[in-house]
């Protein structure tokens, strides 16, 4: 029996912290590294000092007047925008608030199918209905390619009812596509341009990165300030710059999603990222974007491993790539990427952001130093000339593909119904009552409302015998799983 005030997660971040891993995986700070030394001073002595509430002189976030209103105006002007709003719960609020203010219910959205689980979230909070982008995926790495702006035009024209369009930008992996054009097609029909750029909050500091969101011509963008910066896990932003979309309508829906208890821990954090960034961020990421560029100049010396992307730039949509964000193939060994992961992990405490079928995704920041990068390529070549390919998984299945989905309910009307639950290989030709996104990215491979087909059943199957987890299934085994009965 356990003793009485055992406490399960604080023993298990106890454990995580003593095995001392490097991090390249979020949150940005990698371990308080990527922080001003001011913020870092205040959270070594004394975070209960900060973590505070809405007493006098401290401001109020759903009315802000003093210091919350001005580290936004800060933070608006540092990253290009009219208006921004703190966000206390990831971008997952702000993507939330921003479909709730650019569409009613029952409209229509133009979504790209590689979309985060927040979105799909937002279309069942806002009653919408999704049209989806076509999806190409690149053959060898079997990444998404960005939409290009003349799909964008030809589904405008075709479906008149679209009222606004969404844009994952970068991607997950980095990827950048032609926002600059997308901007210019979508307010030809005067409708808002909604953009994730959760990866995206570094790119005001080099000229190397891609245009920001905002630079491109999106009338909003929400970024995890935490992911590639250096603020807590949980803290992003919102950014309005628009002639369409009135920053006060954002905010009134923010006024309902968050919390009437923000944390002042969250909120110093965008602070302090601000302030550190405003100062020095030009500094940081020419180091992040040297350290990302040599690490991925000697992994591609690695016989049996190959980095995704700089060569993608300027084909196939790409008009940029982001090279913090380092893809690593290990087709070439014939090993998986959940088996990359796991060796990374044991044999040289190397924490990776994600991993899946051929490939592991590692994150730098401005937290990552370039003993951090050696260690990796140390790694990474010990694991090559070790690597065994009669020993490792000869065969790994076919291309992982997003089918196209069959849209039969909008995921609100979905999400209502009457569900059933049913086995999930009996699941076919069905309703999914339910979402699932392989975790990480997150990014759907059934939606609430899409037919469920064979294809995506023998694709969820075979990637959850290689070990992937997934968000959105009620019965997260996957042995069985909701399906419409109703509506
Ligand atoms: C592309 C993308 N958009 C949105 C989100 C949601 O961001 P947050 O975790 O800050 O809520 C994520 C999270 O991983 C993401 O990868």
């Amino acid at each position: 029996m356990r003793k009485s005030g055992y406490m399960p997660l604080i023993e298990a971040l106890i454990k995580n912290k003593n095995k001392n891993t490097v991090a390249f995986h979020m949150p940005g700070h990698k371990k308080g590294r990527g922080v001003h030394r001011k913020f870092a001073g205040l959270m070594q002595s004394d975070p209960f000092a900060i973590d505070m509430t809405e007493i006098p002189g401290l401001d109020d976030l759903h009315n802000p007047v003093g210091p919350i209103k001005e580290s936004q105006q800060q933070a608006a002007r540092l990253f290009g925008a009219d208006m921004t709003f703190f966000l206390v719960n990831g971008s997952t609020v702000g993507i939330h608030a921003a479909l709730l203010s650019v569409c009613r219910s029952g409209e229509e959205i133009l979504l790209p199918r590689d979309i985060h689980r927040s979105v799909v979230g937002a279309c069942i909070l806002a009653g919408l209905k999704p049209r989806y982008l076509p999806l190409e995926l690149d053959e060898e790495f079997l990444v998404p390619y960005p939409p290009a702006p003349e799909e964008i035009a030809a589904m405008l024209e075709k479906h008149p009812l679209i009222r606004a369009v969404f844009q994952v930008y970068p991607s997950y992996y980095g990827l950048a596509g032609d926002l600059s054009q997308t901007a210019e097609v979508v307010h030809r029909h005067n409708i808002p341009l909604v953009v994730d750029e959760a990866h995206g909050a570094h790119f005001i500091f080099s000229d190397e990165l891609p245009l920001t969101a905002l630079q491109a011509g999106a009338d909003i963008s929400i970024q995890s300030t935490h992911k590639t910066l250096g603020a807590f896990t949980q803290a992003s932003m919102l950014h309005v710059k628009s002639n369409i979309i009135d920053a006060g309508t954002v905010g009134r829906q923010l006024g309902i999603l968050q919390t009437t208890s923000p944390s002042y821990l969250l909120m110093a954090s965008l602070d302090a990222a601000t302030g550190h960034m405003e100062g020095a961020g030009k500094k940081l990421v020419d180091k992040t974007m040297r350290t990302a560029r040599y690490i991925r100049e000697q992994i591609s010396r690695i016989p049996g491993i190959k980095c995704f992307g700089e060569s993608l730039s300027g084909t196939c949509g790409v008009t940029a790539i982001d090279p913090t964000k380092i893809y690593i193939s290990f087709r070439g060994l014939e090993l998986s990427g959940y088996q990359a992961a796991q060796m990374l992990l044991k044999k040289y405490r190397i924490q990776v952001e994600m991993s899946d079928r051929f490939s592991i995704l590692c994150m730098l920041s401005v937290g990552t130093g370039a003993d951090d990068g050696d260690k990796l390529i140390r790694a990474l070549t010990e694991i090559a000339a070790k690597a065994d390919p009669v020993g490792c998984q000869k065969t790994i299945p076919g291309p992982v593909y997003i089918p196209p989905p069959r849209v039969i309910l909008t995921p609100k009307e979905a999400w209502f119904g009457t569900l059933r639950q049913v086995m999930f290989n009996e699941a076919v030709g069905e309703v999914a009552g339910e979402l699932v996104a392989p975790y990480p990215p997150g990014i759907p491979l059934l939606c609430p409302g899409e037919m469920v087909t064979e294809e995506t059943v023998n694709l969820i199957s075979e990637l959850k015998s290689l070990g992937c987890t997934f968000h959105g299934p009620g019965d997260p085994t996957l042995g069985t799983i909701k399906v419409v009965d109703s509506v």
